[in-house]
């Protein structure tokens, strides 16, 4: 595949940051978007803008073919049936549904009503997770633990970033209700094997969740032979918009797991005594959709589809091996992550002595974009004995000099600090680079 040719379909990339050509390499937090998206978005409200499901007027049709149109694109891109793709607000909003579709049922139970058993907690019964997972898929199982009285369970890292799973042995047995897990590391960024964590929630079984945000956009998946029974993720880190997400379930699951969201669209009959719901996916879109959005986010799934997932697979992992090893062979620097897990979608690294947001601002000043902290992955930095990385991620429009660009900057910045350090005569930095030291960088640094 062409990068270079497909950098002209984005007309973000041709800005300059702090006068230097923009260098994006934050793509795991959010994508840049090519012009077929940004104009899916437009055209929808230039051209076919109306309420979907509802109205017998020609527009209010058109609308709803599309958002129905782009369910069916969508869904195809991932394996699936499209009555099994569910529209949500963002992968965070798929992973609270499915949490609060369990507090419901479990809810339903405690009062005496039917509930599906398989979404129901009591006390004793636990959720398994990862220590590698990002708040999303971390948070929301906490709340519904201290809700529910389940407990939290987690397969923990190793010092060097390995997954241990065989801890799922132990971790997963007959109370296990829940099983979710990452696809690929938005920290370390290499891919997740699902099959030890299937095989494991098959032998109690638990529901399972594929937490897909970092793979789908990067990777071939065709959900439905995973052996999940959920996936979520999200538009924005997949060249598509912002605010909307989808979560794919097995129907026969999807269509007992209570709604919790409630309203119009994923009524079938209401009277003032009580309603009846809709099958999924309306029963979990209440009000009116995300059209434009649903519009935009199906040209993105067209513009990676015409690209082919294999290609965008083999270039972003080709361009974090690079950027592992290059890094790594700059003295002072290390890449996070066992050996045994290359890095494919991006690379997590520290520099000797100088806190990863002084490195992120002076990258910056070179007009490179990356994220440092903790990345929403607080406990994987505790695993990893780090308060916060340096990430570059990686899409289809970074390039092997952005890669070459990125390493240079790191050198100048740890020669812009021992130099500096040399003369304070402290040997760490804080993490609290000021602007005026910034654009001293900027004239002192960028040749
Ligand atoms: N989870 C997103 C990231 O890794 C926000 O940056």
């Amino acid at each position: 595949m062409d990068a270079l040719r497909i950098r002209d379909d984005f007309p973000i990339l041709r800005r300059t940051v702090h006068g230097k050509p923009l260098i994006y390499l934050d793509s795991a937090a959010t994508s840049q978007k090519p012009e077929v998206v940004i104009d899916a978005e437009s055209d929808f409200y230039r051209l076919h803008n109306a309420a979907a499901h509802r109205g017998s007027h020609a527009l209010a049709e058109e609308a709803t073919a599309c958002y129905e149109g782009a369910r069916q694109r969508i869904a195809d891109f991932v394996g699936a049936p499209a009555f099994e793709l569910v529209f949500t607000r963002s992968a965070t909003d798929s992973i609270n549904l499915i949490a609060h579709g369990f507090l419901a049922a479990t809810d339903h139970a405690r009062q005496g009503r039917s509930a599906d058993r398989r979404f129901v907690l009591n006390p004793g019964d636990s959720i398994v997770i990862t220590e590698m997972e990002h708040h999303a898929n971390l948070v929301p199982w906490q709340e519904l633990c201290a809700k529910t009285g389940a407990t939290l369970r987690w397969v923990s890292v190793d010092p060097s970033g390995r997954l241990r799973t065989e801890e799922l042995d132990e971790l997963v047995d007959a109370s296990t209700r829940l099983v979710s897990w990452t696809h690929a590391s938005n920290v370390l960024g290499h891919v997740v094997d699902p099959r030890p964590f299937v095989q494991a929630a098959a032998k109690s079984g638990a529901v399972t969740i594929l937490d897909a945000c970092q793979s789908i956009p990067h990777m071939p998946v065709t959900l439905p032979s995973l052996g999940v029974d959920f996936a979520v993720w999200s538009a924005h880190k997949m060249l598509g918009p912002t605010g909307i997400g989808f979560l794919w379930g097995r129907s026969e699951l999807l269509n007992a797991l209570p709604a919790v969201d409630t309203g119009g669209s994923m009524i079938g009959k209401v009277t003032m005594q009580g309603s009846t719901y809709l099958d999924a996916p309306a029963r979990f879109e209440p009000g009116v959709p995300p059209m434009a959005q649903a519009v935009a986010a199906a040209a993105a799934v067209e513009y990676l589809s015409s690209v082919g997932m294999s290609e965008v697979f083999a270039h972003v992992s080709a361009l974090a091996s690079d950027a592992a090893q290059r890094l790594h062979a700059i003295d002072g620097v290390s890449v996070l992550g066992s050996p045994e897990d290359a890095p494919a979608i991006g690379v997590s690294f520290t520099v000797d002595g100088i806190h990863p947001h002084d490195v992120g601002q002076l990258l910056d000043a070179d007009g490179i974009a990356v994220r440092v902290g903790h990345h929403c992955a607080w406990p994987l930095m505790q695993a990893l004995g780090v308060p916060a990385t340096v990430r570059a991620s990686f899409s289809v429009y970074s390039t092997a000099d952005e890669v070459a660009a990125l390493v240079d900057s790191v050198m100048r910045c740890q020669e812009f600090f021992r130099l500096r350090t040399a003369g304070n005569g402290s040997s760490r930095t804080t993490g609290q680079v000021t602007s005026q030291v910034t654009s001293q960088v900027t004239g002192t640094v960028a040749t």
